[in-house]
């Protein structure tokens, strides 16, 4: 017997005739490719498939793992939304080609300028959805604020011994220097780099929340971190964060200079998405009202859409600040220059 008489017979032998097998209707789906990983986006998507029936098909990683999953697939990548976590990670995809361009009237309103990339005839490549500042924290018991409250501060000789980041070449740094660049040029942003290394209490290592550990320990004086992972531990609980949070200032840097650097986390429609329509619904729907207040607020971030108010504790409690005029587009296409800047003072 063949396949098809076995089935008709199984078919018939239930009682059904085949002319009534009702048509199995096809479900709206789409492939997220995501390096934001925070529990809180599950109640989006979920939201999202509520409102249009569009199933959404995960792949979490860090940013590198998508990046990597995203090289080795090639043309029959099945990604369709491609989300990363800062501008220099967004910039290098698209130079890389990850990215199809969109033409979308909503998201050019919606989002404001300086967090999307540049405009070209085939449309835009990415949208930031929320940003982040990069800002200072510092041991009140060995430092006063007014010595450390610009990026250039840091660099200057009389914080010899006293200044932390994280390495030099992970992207919040590299965004930070492109950032540095458009503002003060390559001369005086490379003899700031040579400054900071002169001042450093360690080698470059770990991550934020590392950095306000070690100079909540006394072991640095000052070090820059993304505001959320600060956000993140005035929100905590636990005694070992309340007595950290209780030995730390917290500065909004170049507040009459420049104002503070921000940062996106942002995404955009895959090259060769096979659901090219359904990934733009979804970056369409990032950007309302409530998707914004939620993807920001999850993360303890602000989001990207400036006309939306997010009830934050933490954020509420770190106050309002002035936000430089440098487009993430700019500081994403400045880190070759930055990287290169950065290994020539051996900012490690
Ligand atoms: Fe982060």
């Amino acid at each position: 017997m063949s396949k098809l008489n076995w089935v008709m017979g199984v078919v018939l032998s239930l009682g059904f005739s085949v002319g009534h097998i009702p048509a199995v209707q096809a479900q709206k789906e789409l492939n997220l490719y995501s390096a934001r990983h925070y529990q809180t986006d599950e109640a989006l998507y979920s939201d999202f498939t509520k409102k249009t029936g569009i199933k959404i098909n995960r792949i979490e990683a860090d940013d590198n793992g998508i990046i990597e999953r995203l090289k080795s697939e090639g043309d029959k990548s099945p990604a369709d939304v491609i989300l990363l976590v800062d501008a220099s990670r967004l910039w290098r995809a698209q130079m890389q080609n990850y990215f199809a361009p969109i033409q979308s009237p909503y998201l050019e309103d919606r989002i404001p300028t300086n967090l999307k990339a540049a405009k070209e005839a085939r449309g835009v490549a990415w949208y930031g959805f929320s940003t982040r500042a990069r800002v200072i924290v510092y041991n009140k018991a060995n430092v006063k604020p007014n010595e450390v409250d610009t990026y250039e501060k840091l660099a200057d000789p009389s914080n010899a011994g006293k200044v932390c980041t994280r390495s030099g070449a992970h992207p919040y740094m590299l965004s930070l220097v492109g950032s540095l660049i458009e503002r003060n040029g390559m001369v005086a942003t490379q003899a700031w780099a040579k400054g900071m290394v002169a001042n450093m209490a360690r080698n470059p290592r770990g991550g934020d929340t590392d950095q306000i550990k070690a100079v909540a320990s006394g072991e640095c004086g000052v070090a820059l971190t993304n505001s959320y992972y600060y956000a993140r531990m005035l929100l905590s609980t636990k005694p070992e964060d309340v007595s950290a949070i209780s030995k730390i200032g917290f500065i909004w840097p170049n507040q009459n200079a420049g104002g503070v650097h921000i940062n996106i986390s942002g995404g955009g429609v895959a090259r060769n998405a096979p659901h090219p329509k359904e990934a733009q619904e979804f970056l369409e729907y990032l950007a309302t009202d409530s998707a914004q207040a939620y993807l920001a607020n999850g993360n303890n971030e602000w989001p990207a859409v400036t006309t939306i108010k997010v009830d934050n504790v933490a954020l509420k409690n770190m106050g309002s600040f002035q936000v430089e005029k440098v487009s993430v587009a700019d500081m994403g296409k400045n880190q070759i220059a930055a990287q290169k800047l950065l290994d020539q003072v051996g900012y490690k």
